[in-house]
């Protein structure tokens, strides 16, 4: 199973809606996968190339690699504090990058999908430069918004040339740009798009908004395209798939970027000791692949990116792009080049990480937009997290210490209720790993959520309290039973919140390490002495709104 994640750019901080978009959907996959049992390899990095990194090393006065040096770490220290468990977040600038975008380069150009060719660039007259990509601004030929990039339009999605901009003007001087000619590498998309078509055709269970999108777009007629820039910052031309002037061209980021995915599962051999160790992700043809990516990087996934991959040589096409729509915040769009949208590190000062995580995923943006509000990430983790979940952990282990010496007590005879409530964790389990290998992640959180709550309505008709001054054998068998679902559940809940599974699995004398658990509810012994419960979840206050007077 290989998780591949969007890569970042290094060219700012992240926020919740990368979080929400990418990052956290892609972590509870592959941490499912593995307590599955299945051989995970995820991967990403810092996309460290392209104009949005050069326009911010031009606006402080630094140099490209200077603001990756910035950031990358900045992204790790994320990854650390939230548990995203990526098996490996490199960079894009590595020499074992720039030689695995070589080798796809020169295979397409053996293949015959790369044609040389003289083209008309955006060239500002007054800096005496071209003006590829995010340099060129003016309004989208296809839905009239202003701000439109050369490369790309953010507010309908669409993919674009300079010379389709209504308007261009040069971000670096204001001035109107003239066209000059240029000699690029174009990739030939045509000669691919039936293989295409058929390929996307055949895929099952993608998402609607993903696959209409994906084959509406090779159905409108594929169009050659560039993938070299006139920038001095990227991967550079082999020499033997060179271009006139090709030492001051370089690869157009969004076609290294995606190469990262196999670079990055090369890099991670090469790591582990054993550097063939990547074929068995991208050459079984049993190894399924995930991307995990907002919707703004779908033409990317699934189109450019398998194309680059069938035109080169034989390397297993994608099994998913499970693409994420947006997270906004009181409509905003959270975009990282806007500025709009709560970073990750503010957000980590008001929740912990699992509390974080859970209000997140249950907002996930699987079919639409979602607005996230503060009020529902509250809700979220003071109602649901921990009224539902936590509470119920620390009330069933208080109970279990006061009643019986903290020992997971030997039941009596079972009766209907009970057999019921431990039938209905293990439908619960069953129906939450369904759902995330179907990545319908709200859903399978959603299922957890449920099973939590029907073990508080258990204990509200089984009366634990109230039976311990008179039962001791039925309160003995009620405990037995509420814990063994807790054990359940927590294997259930540990892809979302696995900082708190473990430290409950571990209460219950079950080891922290849920892989070795196994996707099922692991049985508690009779006798077991249990962890002194702590509250897991602090409630979270609504934040004092600064001038609010
Ligand atoms: N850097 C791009 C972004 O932030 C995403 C690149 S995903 C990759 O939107 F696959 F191309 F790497
Ligand atoms: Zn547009």
């Amino acid at each position: 199973m290989l998780v591949a994640v969007a890569w970042p750019y290094a060219n700012g901080p992240l926020h919740l809606g990368h979080l929400a978009g990418a990052y956290l959907p892609a972590d509870v996959f592959a941490r499912y996968h593995r307590i599955v049992g299945d051989r995970v390899l995820m991967v990403s990095g810092s996309d460290g190339h392209g104009t949005p990194i050069t326009v911010r090393a031009e606006q402080e006065g630094i140099t490209p690699a200077e603001v990756v040096d910035r950031f990358h770490p900045e992204f790790l220290r994320y990854w650390e504090e939230l548990g995203v468990s990526f098996d490996l977040f490199t960079t894009t600038l590595t020499e074992n990058h720039r030689e695995t975008t070589q080798e796809i380069l020169r295979g397409l150009h053996r293949n015959g999908y790369l044609e040389a060719r003289t083209t008309r660039q955006p060239y500002d007259p007054e800096a005496g430069r071209f003006l590829p990509d995010r340099y060129v601004e003016g309004t989208c030929p296809r839905c009239g918004s202003e701000g439109a990039r050369g490369d790309q339009c953010d507010a309908c999605g669409a993919t674009l040339d300079p010379v389709d901009l209504v308007a261009p003007r040069s971000k670096v001087t204001g001035a109107t740009p003239e066209f000059r000619e240029t000699e690029h590498w174009f990739l030939r998309l045509p000669l691919l798009a039936d293989r295409l078509e058929a390929w996307l055709a055949s895929r099952e269970g993608w998402r609607p908004h993903v696959i209409n999108w994906a084959l509406g777009f090779v159905r409108e007629g594929l169009q050659d395209r560039a993938i070299t820039r006139d920038i001095d910052w990227g991967v550079p031309l082999p020499d033997d798939v060179m271009l006139e002037g090709g030492e001051r061209k370089r690869v157009y980021v969004w076609f290294d970027a995606v190469i990262g995915y196999l670079s990055a599962s090369r890099e991670w051999a090469q790591r582990s000791g054993d550097p063939e160790a990547w074929r068995a992700w991208w050459e079984d043809p049993a190894a399924e692949s995930y991307y995990f990516i907002g919707k703004d990087n779908v033409p990317f996934h699934a189109v450019f990116w398998p194309a680059q991959l069938m035109g080169s040589g034989d390397l297993n096409l994608p099994t998913d792009v499970p693409a994420n729509q947006y997270v906004t915040f009181k409509g905003a769009k959270a975009s990282k080049s806007l500025g709009v949208g709560t970073s990750i590190l503010d957000a980590l000062e008001r929740f912990t990480p699992d509390q974080l995580r859970y209000a997140v995923a249950a907002s996930f943006p699987e079919q639409q937009d979602v607005d996230l509000t503060e009020d529902d990430m509250l809700r979220r983790v003071n109602d649901e997290l921990a009224a539902a979940w936590g509470n119920l952990v620390n009330r069933v282990l208080a109970m279990t210490a006061k009643q019986f010496d903290g020992r997971v007590p030997e039941p009596g005879p079972r009766d209907e209720r009970d057999s019921a409530l431990l039938a209905t964790v293990d439908a619960a389990l069953a129906e939450a790993g369904a759902a995330i290998a179907r990545v319908e992640l709200r859903r399978g959180l959603r299922a957890a959520l449920t099973g939590a709550q029907e073990v508080n309505a258990y204990l509200n008709a089984t009366e634990p309290w109230r039976t311990a001054k008179v039962d001791r054998e039925r309160t003995a068998t009620t405990l037995w039973t509420a814990l063994q679902a807790i054990a359940g559940l927590a294997v259930a809940f540990a892809p979302y919140v696995p900082f708190s599974s473990a430290t409950i699995l571990g209460w219950l004398g079950l080891g922290e390490d849920v892989v070795a658990v196994g996707w099922r509810r692991p049985e508690v012994p009779v006798g077991t002495v249990l962890g002194a419960a702590v509250p897991l979840f602090p409630r979270v206050e609504a934040a004092e709104v600064d001038g609010a007077a």
